[in-house]
Formats: structure tokens, sequence, C-alpha cells
């Protein structure tokens, strides 16, 4: 618990310091709902800095980081949304922006 609130500090204070980017497709339900659920403990993972495996594989393993960190869970329709988003501009993703 105490290490989710300190990353929480130093997730605000790199957004602050400008860490954040415009999101692809920022207005995208998928991008919302990142944005909404992803971004509480940390700051956001750029979508092109992961390959689709490897978002499969963090998303895993953030079901039960979110779990332990007392965050609602990501329904399966709003896992798949996200999933989908971030696939979509993923570094392997054709066409990624
Ligand atoms: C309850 C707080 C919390 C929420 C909500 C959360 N995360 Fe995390 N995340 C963490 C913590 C703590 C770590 C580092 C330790 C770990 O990997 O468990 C982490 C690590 C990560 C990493 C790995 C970073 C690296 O450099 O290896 C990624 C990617 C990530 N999270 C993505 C997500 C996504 C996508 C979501 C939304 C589904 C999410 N996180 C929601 C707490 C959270």
């Amino acid at each position: 618990m105490r290490r989710v609130r300190r990353l929480v500090v130093l997730g605000s204070v790199a957004v602050m310091a400008g860490c954040a980017r415009a999101l692809p497709d920022a207005d995208s339900p998928g991008a919302r709902l990142y944005q909404g659920r992803c971004g509480t403990c940390h700051p956001l993972h750029e979508p092109r800095s992961l390959t689709a495996a490897m978002w499969e594989i963090q998303v895993q393993k953030m079901r039960e980081t979110m779990r332990r960190g007392g965050a609602p869970p990501l329904s399966e329709d709003e896992e798949a949304l996200l999933l989908s988003y971030l696939r979509a501009h993923a570094t392997d993703a054709r066409g990624a922006s």
C-alpha cells in the first residue's frame, strides 16, 4: 500500500515535468479508458513503447498489481478495449504513429 502511494507522488512529479505526451487517438474510448484507469499509480507509458505481446503481458501483470493496490479491476470488456487500443498503437503495430 505504502509503495503505491509513493508511486502516485512520483507519478505526479513526472507528469508535471512533462513526461506525459498526448496519446495517439486521444479522444477514442480506448485512450480514455487507458488514461482513466492506468495513469493513477504511475505516468502512462507510451503505447508505442511496447510491442503488442508485451502489452498483453503487462496488462495481465497489472491485473494483480491493481488488485493488490486496491484499484477497481477492469471488466472483461474494458480489458479487451484497452488491449485493442494498445495493440493498435504498439511498437510493432502496422502504421503505428
Ligand atoms: C494500483 C496502482 C497501479 C495501477 C492502477 C496500474 N499500475 Fe502499472 N504498475 C504499478 C506498479 C506498482 C508497477 C511496478 C511494479 C510492478 O511491475 O508490479 C507498475 C508497472 C507497470 C508497467 C511496467 C513498467 C516497466 O518499465 O516495466 C507497465 C507497462 C504498466 N504498469 C502498465 C499499466 C497499465 C496498462 C495499467 C492499466 C491497466 C496500469 N499499469 C495500472 C501500479 C499500477
